[in-house]
């Protein structure tokens, strides 16, 4: 494990997104975990930064989203889907300022084929776990995962609990992250109750894994992270 430590969230943006297309353009057709929330914000920033100024070309990359709410429609400006077109894929994978949503994009991705989300609304949450599993699988594994983390500690939707959540599966929402996702919504009731996130399994198969943590409220999870005193 490398800890790297930076005074500004500009910084980190850098690095991290450095590190990312690092990794697309040692291996052009990677599969990238990819993170919602603040954190990667200034990282997706930087790759759009260097997708623009045409270091690094996304268009083989693949995609898979770690977790989306469940019964919130994808076209809710808070739903995880929303998020990744607005702050990144339009701008960085697909080319087209102009596309929104499951319109045909013009140039480069395919988001039927290459950009991967979990389905909040898909009529059997179960199954749709196990179809996100093996469309993993059948891309050949994820070469690297980014996490944000929660001030809970919860990375993707795995909230603190007795035991580890191994693979992708549907979660009932902690009071505390409701909350902490309340500042996105109009009223806490808003927010969804459920969720369908990667299992810590999931994550853990990934072949590199970069998680950044911002602020003071995340330095005691961070700790536990460094000391090795990981628990479920
Ligand atoms: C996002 C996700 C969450 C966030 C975490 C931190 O896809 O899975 O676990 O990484 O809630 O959120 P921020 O970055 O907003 O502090």
């Amino acid at each position: 494990m490398n800890v790297l430590i930076y005074d500004t969230e500009e910084q980190i943006g850098i690095a991290a997104g450095n590190y990312m297309c690092g990794q697309v353009l040692a291996k052009p057709n990677s599969v990238l975990g990819l993170a919602t929330g603040s954190t990667p914000l200034k990282p997706y920033n930087h790759m759009i930064r260097l997708y623009e100024q045409g270091a690094v070309d996304f268009s083989k990359v693949t995609t898979f989203n770690l977790d989306e709410y469940c019964k919130l429609d994808v076209e809710d400006k808070n739903s995880y889907h929303s998020f990744m077109h607005e702050n990144l894929f339009v701008q960085a994978l697909l080319g087209d300022p102009a596309f929104l949503l499951f319109d045909e994009p013009t140039v480069g991705l395919d988001p039927e084929e290459r950009i991967h989300f979990l389905d909040g609304n898909a009529a059997d949450l179960e199954a749709e776990c196990k179809r996100y599993e093996e469309s993993i699988r059948a891309a050949g594994g994820i070469d690297i995962q980014l996490l944000g983390i929660g001030s809970n500690g919860h990375i993707a939707f795995n909230e603190p609990s007795d035991s580890f959540q191994r693979w992708t599966h549907v979660v009932s929402l902690k009071e505390s992250t409701i909350q902490d996702n309340s500042r996105f919504f109009n009223t806490i009731e808003e927010v969804p109750t459920q969720a369908l996130t990667m299992g810590i399994g999931s994550i853990m198969q990934a072949k590199r894994i970069l998680i950044i943590a911002l602020g003071e409220h995340k330095a005691k999870a961070i700790k536990q992270v460094i000391s090795c005193n990981v628990t479920p």
